[in-house]
């Protein structure tokens, strides 16, 4: 069983995939926190994110791990905890270029597959539906307005939570921030030769602009028998 859920930055892929997980017993794969792993380490050891062959070499070579702590997920790169590191702007900054690089993508895809391999998974990312897994069982392609997108990424940073509290603000200049990174990267990811963002032809694409977060969990678990 796998579940391919692709979109943009913000649109909630990772609460929604993670509650798809638990709730159905999937295994939770985040891939965004794969490449941006690799653009940590690249940063830690001084590779600049544009230098391809460079940046090529820190993906072939580095070990990700995935862990589960009280707050969530952890994730170790060649054992260093980077959980919270692959979060912070200077990290965003770098994955774009990273993300773009076609070897770094061939070595993150191989490694993503294996995981499929192993059993059930909910994948989420840019190119789940279309390159990881093209015969997923249940592809998504979970969208929303880029402000819809800022708020809820403030929101969360901020400590709050959305889908307990649905009038959880944020402050407004870390709101205006994180709207120019969100469209910044999604420029990048969409306008990028290889594996572009786009949704794959047969996805169920989800506006989630105006939908509370139970009920995108109960419209993509109504897509397939397995998750009823
Ligand atoms: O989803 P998240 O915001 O954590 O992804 C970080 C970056 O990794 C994205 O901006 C994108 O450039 C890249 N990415 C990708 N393909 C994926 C997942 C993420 O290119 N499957």
């Amino acid at each position: 069983m796998i579940v391919a859920i692709d979109g943009p930055s913000g649109s909630g892929k990772s609460s929604i995939a993670h509650a798809i997980a638990d709730r159905f017993g999937l295994t939770f794969l985040d891939t965004g926190a794969m490449y941006r792993s690799v653009a940590a380490e690249c940063l830690r050891m001084g590779v600049d994110p544009e230098d391809a062959e460079a940046v090529a070499g820190v993906a072939r070579d580095i070990a990700i791990e995935f862990g589960a702590s009280e707050d969530g997920q952890t994730v170790t790169a060649n054992g260093r905890d980077v959980t919270a590191e692959i979060r912070t702007p200077k990290v965003e900054l770098a994955v774009s270029p990273v993300s773009a690089n076609p070897a770094v993508r061939e070595v993150m895809v191989g490694l993503q597959r294996k995981v499929g391999k192993a059993g059930d998974v909910v994948a989420e990312g840019r190119d789940i539906g279309t390159v990881v897994f093209p015969a997923a069982d249940v592809k998504v392609f979970l969208t929303a307005s880029p402000e819809a997108r800022a708020r809820r990424r403030a929101v969360q940073r901020s400590g709050g939570n959305l889908a307990q509290d649905s009038a959880a603000t944020a402050d407004p200049e870390e709101e205006r921030r994180i709207l120019a990174d969100l469209k910044r990267r999604d420029d990048y990811d969409s306008s990028r030769a290889t594996s572009p963002l786009r949704p794959a032809e047969d996805a169920v694409i989800i506006d989630s602009s105006d939908m509370g977060f139970e009920d995108v969990v109960a419209k993509i678990a109504s897509l397939s028998p397995a998750l009823a």
